[in-house]
């Protein structure tokens, strides 16, 4: 099968890429960014089964359709579209083979070749290894299950384990040696599926969703005073101001956490907004400076900051985090938070885990689940030891005590934080300018 995707946004370019190929044994696929390239690409290729077009990209989609027409009267075409069928209105739908809506990209392309299955052409893909495509990791940020290097036909190389961080720095370095695709196992590609089909409509609710911009700018100034009072370095806090919109934009579709948040910013001198607030400067710029740093990844840790307190009262907190002492209520906060934020639409896929794990500590003593360090989300372990080094200078800000970076790192080293992911974290906290 041969197909031309006409596509300018390279992560859906995977997906697609990444779902038909999940179809289909040997699909060729070229891709082009713009209706003009498509056309001649469509006007010197011979035998194209099929031509995808994005409804969204620049240019008249009618134009296209109309000069491919011009050249074949029997090529198929499917639109791919972030707006449902019905409301696309500037094309004969009979000229139309398939429609892919954005939101369920994976199971409209499985419709779409199980429509040419039928001629018995084409067989489902067995090859124990599938690619996906580079932009794609890049967009969603994590691996969403184990990823391969391909050495030779024969040979793939493991290089990361499911829910691994992707960096910056590996895409950068798989575009200077011009590798596009790295592979999942075959085994693991329905689940993955489903976890990429999650990132992908998140980025598409939040990219078209409404934004209050009030709202975010009131948040961004608590998150400077925040700092300020904490003495975090002023160049660290732009990291997160810029990476609040997004994550305001779910709170506030959800009244509950709405509701809860403005009561506690009203008193945002208290321990659990302002910590709140301190955290989501530190997430990002470690994450940052990890290398963590997609737009997805950068939307959990601010939401998961903002809200992973929220269910406590600011005298429970205090009592725990600061005085160490104990109760039920405590115990339980992480889980009845995962499992609020679990049920609310367009939340960021795993924050929840982020949220269950944020008392977990890296020598196995924390709780709920007592995981030890090898078995934590990396993004978790951001979480936790940002939200240890927030906690320390709350502590000696109380006590009076002037903190410095180098204790900082010295309390995280004796606690056990120079292990697995924590290591990385320890090591990118030694680069920035804390204070
Ligand atoms: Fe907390
Ligand atoms: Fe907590």
């Amino acid at each position: 099968m041969k197909v031309l995707i006409v596509e300018d946004e390279k992560e859906i370019l995977d997906l697609l890429k990444f779902s038909i190929d999940f179809n289909l044994k040997g699909a060729q696929i070229h891709s082009v960014s713009n209706h003009e390239e498509g056309v001649k690409f469509f006007e010197e290729a011979s035998n194209l089964d099929l031509v995808m077009c994005d409804h969204d990209i620049s240019g008249s989609c009618r134009d296209f359709i109309h000069k491919i027409r011009i050249v074949s009267k029997e090529a198929k075409i499917a639109i791919v579209s972030s707006v449902e069928k019905v409301f696309i209105k500037d094309i004969d739908h009979k000229d139309i083979y398939h429609f892919i809506d954005k939101s369920s990209i994976t199971s409209d392309v499985e419709d779409l070749i199980q429509k040419f299955g039928t001629t018995d052409d084409f067989q489902r893909n067995n090859r124990s290894y599938v690619p996906i495509g580079i932009n794609l990791l890049k967009a969603i940020g994590i691996c969403p299950s184990d990823i391969f290097i391909k050495i030779s036909s024969e040979k793939y190389i493991k290089i990361h384990r499911e829910k691994d961080v992707f960096t910056d720095e590996e895409v950068r370095s798989y575009q200077r040696k011009e590798i596009d695709f790295l592979y999942i196992l075959k085994t693991e590609q329905n689940k993955s599926l489903d976890i990429i089909q999650d990132h992908i409509n998140f980025l598409l609710s939040h990219k078209k969703g409404p934004v209050n911009l009030e709202d975010t700018l009131v948040v961004n100034k608590l998150i400077f005073n925040a700092g300020r009072e904490f003495g975090i370095n002023e160049q660290l806090m732009e990291m997160t101001a810029g990476n609040t919109k997004m994550a305001m934009s779910i709170i506030n579709s959800n009244d509950e956490l709405k509701n809860k948040l403005a009561f506690l910013f009203e008193n945002s001198h208290n321990y659990i907004p302002s910590h709140s607030l301190g955290l989501s400067i530190l997430t990002c710029c470690l994450a940052k400076e990890l290398g963590w740093g997609s737009d997805a990844t950068f939307c959990k840790l601010t939401f998961a900051s903002l809200v992973h307190d929220l269910t406590l009262s600011d005298t429970e907190a205090t009592e725990y985090e600061i005085l160490k002492t104990n109760d039920e209520v405590f115990q339980e906060h992480p889980s009845e938070l995962a499992s609020l934020v679990s049920k609310i639409n367009n939340v960021p896929p795993d924050v929840d885990r982020i949220i269950l794990e944020h008392h977990e500590l890296p020598d196995g003593s924390g709780f709920p689940l007592g995981k030890p360090y090898s078995l934590l989300y990396p993004l978790s372990c951001l979480f936790i030891t940002s939200h240890r080094i927030i906690d320390l200078i709350i502590e000696s800000k109380r006590k009076g005590i002037n903190l410095t970076q180098q204790s900082v790192i010295e309390v995280l080293e004796n606690e056990g934080f120079n292990k697995g992911t924590f290591k990385k974290i320890l090591k990118a906290l030694e680069r920035i300018t804390l204070f």
